[in-house]
């Protein structure tokens, strides 16, 4: 196993099948809601390849003319965001090391040819609490690195339950989804795969 860049934790399998079956079921339900929208970057308009929604009392979107923001609407029905399921709040009680609850789940799913490119999460005021990562689905190539965007960056696989922790030092990470590597999983009928993104957006 190599060393992970430091406030970076991978916790493999943490989410047994039962629980992941459950959460599909929540997602399911959060989707017939808060459907998926296509988001777009700031400025270029260009869509980006994954689908996205929200739960919790706020969500992440994006579009050309307002760039990356949180807000407590869906951006297409204007409704509030669906709440955040039972099953993720105890992980990140579990997990995150913070008193404060997640406001923010993002929803990402990836089809085969979908990617997510180097970023850092920092659209939040709150930078103490973590990001808490879960993946649902096929695998992935998970990449990270550090604060600065040419810090060495190395890669692992993300699987199906697998928990990922953005905290401390490592919590401004630049980090991106290389690849998804087709019917790797059972668990997501239609195949894909989802990742759940917990955050804590206000101080
Ligand atoms: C993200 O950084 O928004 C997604 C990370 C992932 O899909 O694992
Ligand atoms: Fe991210």
């Amino acid at each position: 196993m190599q060393v992970l860049p430091k406030g970076i934790r991978h916790l493999p399998g943490f989410l047994d099948r039962e629980k992941q079956e459950a959460l599909v079921e929540n997602i399911r339900a959060i989707v017939a809601d808060a459907p998926f929208f296509v988001p777009v970057m700031p400025r270029t308009g260009k869509p980006m390849s994954v689908r996205m929604t929200n739960c919790g009392s706020l969500g992440w979107v994006t579009d050309r003319d307002r760039g990356y923001r949180y807000q407590p609407q869906h951006p297409v029905t204007g409704r509030s965001w669906p709440v955040i399921p039972e099953i993720l709040l105890d992980l990140w009680r579990t997990v995150s090391g913070s008193a404060k609850l997640p406001e923010a789940c993002l929803v990402n799913f990836y089809t085969d040819d979908a990617r997510m490119g180097l970023h850092q999460d920092r659209d939040e005021k709150d930078l103490e609490a973590p990001v808490v990562s879960v993946s649902l689905g096929d695998t992935c190539l998970f990449r990270v690195g550090g604060r600065e965007r040419t810090d060495r960056t190395l890669s692992f696989k993300l699987s199906s339950g697998d928990v990922v922790v953005l905290g401390g030092e490592g919590r401004l990470a630049f980090h991106g989804v290389d690849k998804i590597y087709p019917n790797t999983s059972m668990l997501l009928k239609n195949g894909g795969r989802i990742n759940l993104t917990l955050r804590r957006v206000t101080v």
